[in-house]
Order: structure tokens, then sequence, then C-alpha cells
């Protein structure tokens, strides 16, 4: 039984798993949203478990270059060794464990503790420290590793204590989707920080489904058409059957035209068992020749990404999780990142990938490059943040999900699970 007694009350939290997953149609309770104490087992048995994925590759070009992936209470520094080896190191010296980076991004040929200066080599080797005791083994402090791989430029890591999970078996049908866009040789043209106010479930649980686009995006409803919305408006699975049946011709006839173009189409569902609830799939922004995910349509950049001999006008959406997705088109693509601070405060991150032959104010704009995104996640900033704060009445209750929300039943069920997995 995990009962988790803190100063002012006791959180059953069995209880409310088990009241949670009698209800499957409906939100989840205050707690879920709230407790520091649901937000310790969301980290224990979610963050620390999943492949997060922190950044892509291009921020980092040269040997020992770093930056610095915050979540909860660890600083991980994510650096790269050499040409083909990229490290994730705890940000914790071995010594009395002050923080070793403090800057958020830097380069330099070894890591030094500012306290007292021990130095690290870039595979995470202690390099020096002084007058330490005869018997000192430097080999045995090391910086603490965690698991890191890049797929297709993105770099992931995994906070695993042991082994990590297969990481292959969970994002290898991603690959080809990848593959197409060219993620692997694309390069960081923007990156946006939204800080919110928000429990991380509520971040998730407003990107996967596209019941609120209506009144909260109209920017983002005037590009995209609302039958797609309402059939797959935040990825497969997100809309009511019927909505996807009816739109399911317009969607074949832009497959036959992308096809005959060379590209990939189709659609990858990982399923509500797999790691991460992954999933991949091609459809058209629109029917009115829209060629990029633009507020006029026109291309953001001159230059084609990945594999695209031309303007197909579709999107390719990637979900590595519940908390990472990318979305892209032929020009650009928009990598979407939730990182849980506290069980109130979620950092949104949004980075904007082009061609890595692409030059800022010759291909592209960089602010027209964002525009769609960027007013969009500021809108989902606002109904979050709202949502956190009437979540935090005594008066809320948690209310059925609607036909567009089928993808938060999925997530839910996924979550439930996964917090039951460490009992
Ligand atoms: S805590 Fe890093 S050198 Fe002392
Ligand atoms: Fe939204």
């Amino acid at each position: 039984m995990k009962n988790i007694i803190t100063t002012s009350n006791s959180i059953n939290l069995d209880g409310l798993i088990e009241e949670a997953e009698s209800n499957p149609g409906k939100a989840l309770a205050r707690e879920f949203y709230s407790a520091e104490e649901v937000f310790s087992e969301d980290m224990q048995t979610i963050f620390k478990k999943q492949w997060v994925l922190v950044d892509h590759i291009s921020r980092i070009p040269e040997k020992g270059q770093y930056f610095l992936f915050e979540i909860a209470n660890e600083s991980i520094i994510i650096l790269r060794e050499s040409e083909d080896k990229v490290n994730a190191f705890y940000n914790v010296c071995r010594h009395r464990g002050s923080k070793i980076c403090l800057d958020n991004e830097g380069q330099s040929n070894f890591l030094l503790c500012p306290y007292h200066a021990w130095s690290y080599n870039l595979d995470g080797s202690l390099k020096a420290a002084r007058t330490m005791p005869e018997d000192f083994d430097k080999s045995e402090h090391s910086l603490h590793s965690c698991h890191v791989k890049v797929f297709h430029g993105l770099i992931f890591i995994n906070l695993s204590e042991g082994a990590a999970p297969d990481f292959d078996s969970e994002y290898a049908a991603l690959s080809p989707f990848a593959e197409q866009q060219g993620i692997a040789t694309a390069k960081i043209a923007v990156k946006k920080e939204y800080p919110n106010v928000a429990n991380w479930k509520l971040v998730v649980e407003n990107f996967i489904e596209c019941y609120h686009c209506k009144p909260a995006h109209p920017e983002y409803c005037s590009v995209h058409p609302a039958e797609k919305l309402l059939a797959f408006g935040a990825g497969p699975g997100s809309g009511p059957e019927e909505a996807v049946e009816k739109y399911s011709k317009k969607l074949l006839a832009w497959e036959e035209a992308a096809q005959a173009m060379g590209h990939l189409t189709g659609v990858y569902d990982g399923g509500n068992d797999s790691l991460g609830l992954a999933q991949a799939a091609r459809y058209p922004i629109n029917d009115r020749g829209w060629l990029s995910e633009t507020l006029d349509g026109k291309p953001a950049c001159k230059k084609l990404m990945g594999n695209f001999k031309d303007y197909d006008g579709g999107q390719t959406a990637l979900a590595f999780n519940p908390f990472s997705f990318a979305l892209c088109c032929n020009d650009f693509a928009v990598i979407l990142r939730w990182t849980p601070k506290d069980a109130l405060n979620t950092n949104i991150e949004l980075t904007w990938l082009v061609s890595e032959d692409a030059v800022e104010g010759v291909d592209y704009d960089p602010e027209n490059l964002v525009k769609v995104w960027d007013i969009t996640i500021k809108q989902d900033k606002q109904i979050t943040e709202n949502n956190q704060s009437g979540v935090m009445s005594g008066k809320y209750v948690p209310g059925p999900y609607s036909l567009q929300e089928a993808r938060n039943i999925s997530f839910k069920k996924w979550y439930l699970k996964q917090l039951k997995s460490s009992s």
C-alpha cells in the first residue's frame, strides 16, 4: 500500500490510482496535477525511465561543447567528447557535490569545478584533484554518467540506474520518417523557452487533444482545415472514428500525389503498451495549396529539408513520448519539449530546425519561421495555466473527455500503468 504521509495531509496514492482507473473516460484528480508527492513518483516512474529528448546535435558541433539539461532536481551536462561521441554526466562534483557547470552552455577541453578546482576530462574521468591523501584513487571518482543515444541527430538521455529500456524497439519505426525529413543533417535556426505555471500532465493533455483548437487557436485553425483537426488534430487516434473515415478520402488523394513524388507517407502507432506511446504520421497541411505551416502557406525557408524533392504540402508528425514531439513540414521542423521543474511548473522549449545549408536572412527570416508555433504555444501556455488555476479549486472534480480527446484516455491509462510499475 503506497501511503505517502506529508506534514499537512496524507495522500493515498493507491486509492487515487484505483479511483482514476475506474473512471477511464474522465480527467485525473487534483492531486495528480498538484501534489509534490505525486510529482516525485512521476519523476521516479516516468522521467527516470523514459528516453528523454534533450536537443539536436547541431547545438554541440565541436569537441568540448556542452549544454545543460535541467529536469526537476537534476542538472545533466550534455557534452561532445569527440567527433563521434556525445556524453551525458550528472552536473555533480565527486568531491563534495557542487554543481560543476554553471553556465547553460559553453566549450572547454575539460570541466573544472568552481569550488575546490577538481577537474574532469571530457570522458568524465577525474583529471586532477589537489592535496588528496596518498590512498586516494582517481579512477573511483569519475563523473556519474547517464545513458545517451543519438537518433537522427536528436540526443536522448535515459536516467535509469541500471540498463536502459531498449531504444530501437521503441523508435526504429520512426526512422524512415526522420530520414525523409533530414533531421540528422538539419541545424538549429531558433530556440525559444516558455515557462509554464502548470503541472506537466496538464501540458501533455492539452497537446494531445485538438478539442481546444477551435476556441483557443484562431491562427492555427486558419492554417489547418477543421475536418483535419477533427480527425487528426492531435495525431493518429485523436479524433472520432467517423471523422477519420470522412477525412480518409482526402488523405488518400494526398498520399498518392506525395508517393508519386517519391515521398514517404503513412502512419505508425506504437500502441498503448509501448514504452512511450511513440507515433509517426504524414498528412497534408490542408487542401488549399499550403506549401508550409505558415500563416500564408508560403515556404518559410528557401531550402527544402531532407529527401524532399519538391513541396508536397505535407507534415510529418513524430511523437517520441508524451513530452517530446517533432512537427515538420517540407522546409522546416519544430521540436516541442516539455520538461517538468516541479509539481506546478513545466518548461516548454521549442526548437526550429532548417536544412544545414540554409542561411539566416537569405533563405529564411527567423521571425516568419517561428510565427505559427510561437503564437500557438503562447495560447497553449495561457490555457494550461488557466486550467491549473481552476484545478486548484476545492470545487474541481474530473470531468468527462469528449470524442476528440481519445489520446487523453490512452495517455491516462499509460500514465497510471507507469505509476503502478513501481508498486
Ligand atoms: S565540490 Fe567540486 S572540487 Fe570540491
Ligand atoms: Fe493547443
